[in-house]
């Protein structure tokens, strides 16, 4: 947390407009992380247009809206910043949908792949078409995403048994009781995202959202990219 508010507080205030506007450009651009781009912009005003003819509960028509960006195994495209949506429960991809559609996730302005997919989820007609797109999804199945991080696994798993462990299961398979998400097999590039988004308050930040503000106040714990990158890449070797 200190090394935030020393990097992007007060020497940015004190260096002054046109130099807090370089550094804002210079640190976007070392994020790695540029935002929706064009391409995926057309593929979402199409999801939208798709959608917004309503009325289906057919999980496999609404599905065709999402192929653009998930891919037509939901096999993701990062290109796109869309993730997997394999080897994640059900429950998990309902409530992720209805966070979206309340505006609990996804409405922060600098949260741009978050904007993005909730204007799409708040298209989807009703609780019917959220259910059966989400059963749609949890019946194709298929395999792990692939690693793309390479962090140190052994490291990574002391950490995770201490810090991470407890909610999301001994082998990050999710924990249902305590409504903590499978990490195992979804993509590392994906998780390394949201849970900076976490830790930064892009993502679980409104109380109303019960489990997104539980992750954020345990993200707040962790803020060492490295070590992040160790334990993601120990996520990522426990995957079938
Ligand atoms: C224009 C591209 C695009 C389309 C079309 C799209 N998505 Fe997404 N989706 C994304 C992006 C980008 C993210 C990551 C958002 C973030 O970082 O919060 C995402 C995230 C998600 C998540 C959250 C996954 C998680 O692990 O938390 C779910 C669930 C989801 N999408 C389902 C769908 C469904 C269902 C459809 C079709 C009705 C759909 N998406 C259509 C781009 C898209
Ligand atoms: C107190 C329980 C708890 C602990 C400890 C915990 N998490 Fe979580 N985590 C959750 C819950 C609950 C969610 C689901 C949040 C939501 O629904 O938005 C979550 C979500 C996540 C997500 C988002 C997954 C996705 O598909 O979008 C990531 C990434 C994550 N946790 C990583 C970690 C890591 C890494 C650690 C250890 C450093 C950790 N968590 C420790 C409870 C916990």
């Amino acid at each position: 947390m200190e090394v935030f508010v020393g990097r992007f507080g007060l020497p940015v205030f004190r260096a002054g407009p046109i130099i807090t506007a370089l550094l804002a450009i210079v640190l976007s651009a070392c994020s790695g992380d540029p935002g929706p781009s064009a391409d995926s912009e057309q593929a979402a005003a199409e999801a939208k247009q798709m959608l917004a003819s309503g009325g289906s509960v057919d999980g496999k028509a609404l599905y065709a809206a999402c192929v653009a960006c998930h891919g037509d195994k939901a096999e993701g495209n990062r290109a796109l910043g869309a993730p997997s949506l394999r080897n994640q429960q059900d429950w998990y991809l309902k409530r992720q949908l209805q966070q979206y559609r309340a505006g609990l996730r996804g409405s922060h302005p600098e949260d741009s792949y978050g904007m993005q997919m909730q204007a799409i989820a708040k298209t989807l007609p009703d609780e019917a078409a959220v259910d059966a797109v989400v059963a749609y999804i949890a019946g194709l199945g298929g395999k792990a995403a692939e690693a793309t991080l390479e962090g140190n696994i052994k490291r990574g798993a002391d950490y995770y048994s201490n810090l991470c462990g407890a909610c999301h299961g001994p082998a990050a398979e999710g924990l249902d009781v305590l409504q903590a998400p499978a990490l195992a097999g979804v993509d590392d590039w994906y998780l390394m995202r949201q849970y900076q988004h976490f830790r930064d308050g892009l993502r679980g930040a409104d109380e109303a959202d019960k489990y997104g503000y539980q992750m954020a106040i345990m993200a707040r714990h962790l803020s060492d990219e490295a070590v992040l990158t160790d334990v993601l890449s120990y996520i990522q070797s426990l995957a079938d």
